[in-house]
């Protein structure tokens, strides 16, 4: 063997154990200008590409629904997701997507039409703190152009500061987060046909001078963070909070923290065991304060005992009670008059009512006559004993139940299809559904029976064609079968 094939297997096999050893066993903690990948078709969940130095944390691309891909940033012992830079527009998980770093951090898949960027010039190192914050940093400084907790997801870790600039919102978009500036707030993002403004609605709200502490005009905005002592504070400008939210761990633990805003629109505050996050503050501690526990049109009653339905006659499924419209019209202008009925039930009043605008009417009639003739209302609540009207302008959601029976709702309830009551709409889909499995089972049946002839038909012809060395594709592979042989035979 001559000497220069002798290098060359060395320098093989040095490139195969230094590759297979760098991708394997560590993740980088920098990343330097030039760096660009792209998704490994065979990864099933998470392939991470950045790690920060107790390997707590990494950033990578999280699949998700088979073929999304988000760019990620994960707890790794618990796959919790902290943070991600696309949560709403997702790559697809294919070799066009593509991760690279300039200076800049960028996304892009082009079939997708996505394109996120960090639009921070001039960086030089891309890392991951032990905070779980990913940063843009200089070289010749260590000046931060860009991180991660500036833009946050709907996870805020301790130590991370929340501005009135920035928000949380809830994976399925429907919560967010907000900073006043004298408080915190949750909203519902009430969903709307574009080019209308988005309805936002307050249903939980701590202020600062709760904790007893002035609020100093002209002392710069305030901010919110979870404290490793056990509390979520807001603070103004010294280190001194003006307000705290204890957490049921304060002055406990040391473990790290986090709070986060969750699909049911409550936010909640974890600390890490070791092996699990256990729950140690929660915002909204009565189910029934939730902005919608049991759906549209349902209605809860406090103290935990369960969902029921504002329409007596409709039973509470797990679906909720609405008839199975959630087209997604914000309001009625767009029906004739007879596209709804009218539904009205005693005993009822808004959740966090406290947070409501009213009027105040002389009469239930006044109340819900403001909402009769008001396209973009859906319901009305009327206190009888105060006189209070609660005008509804968005979609209704689930109400509560209340002893006092002189609180009454006018609701908007819209028809289905044709005005049929849901039971008749449900059997009317369940003989559908029947239909299309007969037929599609007798079409499916028709052409296996068609198949089976045409096969039996082909076996005759194939004989014929396998002589004239123009068969299918079976016979090609034999061809390229037998040129390997000969090569070998040589
Ligand atoms: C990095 O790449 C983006 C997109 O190609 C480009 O717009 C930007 O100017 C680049 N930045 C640097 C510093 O090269
Ligand atoms: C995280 O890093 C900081 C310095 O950047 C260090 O002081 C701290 O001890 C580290 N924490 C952990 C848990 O490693
Ligand atoms: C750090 O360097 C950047 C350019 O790389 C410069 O814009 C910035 O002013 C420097 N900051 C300090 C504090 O020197
Ligand atoms: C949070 O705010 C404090 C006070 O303004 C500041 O000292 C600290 O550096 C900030 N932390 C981060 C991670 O931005
Ligand atoms: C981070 O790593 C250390 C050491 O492995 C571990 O003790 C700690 O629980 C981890 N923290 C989190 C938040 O995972
Ligand atoms: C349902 O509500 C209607 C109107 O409030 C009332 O007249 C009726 O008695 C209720 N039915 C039941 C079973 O509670
Ligand atoms: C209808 O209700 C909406 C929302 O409450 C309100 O903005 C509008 O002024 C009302 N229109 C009339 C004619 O009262």
């Amino acid at each position: 063997m001559p000497l220069t094939h002798f290098f060359q297997i060395l320098l093989i096999l040095y490139l195969t154990f230094s590759f297979s050893s760098s991708s394997s066993s560590s993740t980088p903690q920098h990343i330097h200008r030039g760096f660009s990948l792209s998704p490994n078709p065979k990864t099933t969940s998470f392939q991470p590409f950045l790690t920060d130095p107790t390997a707590n944390f990494s950033l990578g691309f999280l699949r998700r629904n088979h073929n999304h891909l988000v760019l990620a940033i994960l707890h790794v012992s618990s796959s919790q997701p902290f943070w991600l830079a696309n949560p709403t527009h997702f790559a697809s998980w294919s070799h066009s997507t593509r991760v690279s770093f300039n200076g800049t951090l960028l996304l892009s898949d082009p079939t997708a039409n996505l394109f996120w960027s960090t639009a921070s010039n001039g960086g030089d190192t891309l890392l991951l703190r032990n905070t779980s914050n990913l940063v843009i940093t200089t070289q010749n400084n260590g000046t931060r152009l860009w991180q991660s907790f500036d833009i946050p997801t709907n996870t805020l870790v301790q130590d991370q500061n929340f501005t009135t600039a920035m928000s949380l919102v809830s994976p399925n978009g429907l919560y967010s987060l907000k900073l006043g500036n004298d408080f915190m707030g949750l909203y519902v993002n009430h969903a709307v046909k574009s080019g209308k403004p988005l309805k936002r609605l307050m249903y939980w709200k701590r202020t600062a001078l709760e904790a007893k502490a002035e609020i100093e005009e002209g002392q710069g905005p305030i901010y919110a963070r979870v404290n490793t002592a056990g509390y979520l504070g807001m603070y103004q400008t010294s280190s001194k909070p003006v307000d705290v939210q204890k957490f049921n761990t304060f002055q406990q633990t040391s473990s790290f923290l986090m709070v986060r805003l969750e699909h049911d629109g409550n936010l909640r505050g974890y600390y890490w065991t070791g092996s699990s996050w256990v729950v140690n503050y929660e915002a909204i501690s009565e189910t029934c304060n939730l902005p919608n526990p049991c759906g549209s049109y349902g209605l809860c009653t406090p103290g935990g005992s369960g969902c029921e339905c504002l329409d007596n006659r409709t039973r509470f499924e797990s679906g909720g009670c609405s008839s199975g419209n959630d087209d997604n019209d914000d309001d009625l202008c767009m029906n004739s008059r007879d596209s709804y009925f009218v539904l009205r039930r005693s005993g009822v009043e808004p959740p966090n009512k406290e947070l409501l605008r009213y009027l105040t009417t002389l009469s239930l009639e006044e109340c819900e006559g403001l909402c009769e003739k008001n396209c973009s209302c859906w319901g009305a609540l009327y206190n009888k004993g105060t006189g209070f009207c609660y005008v509804l302008d968005y979609p209704v959601q689930t109400m509560v139940r209340t002893g006092d029976g002189s609180k009454v709702g006018y609701f908007k309830v819209r028809k289905t299809e044709k005005g049929k009551n849901p039971v008749q709409v449900k059997i009317k889909v369940v003989v559908t559904v029947i239909t299309i499995l007969v037929v599609v089972s007798v079409i499916i049946g028709g052409i296996g029976i068609w198949m089976m002839r045409m096969k039996r038909r082909k076996r005759v012809n194939g004989i014929l064609k396998d002589e004239n060395g123009a068969g299918p594709y079976k016979n090609l592979e034999s061809a390229s079968f037998r040129s390997i042989e000969m090569c070998n035979s040589q």
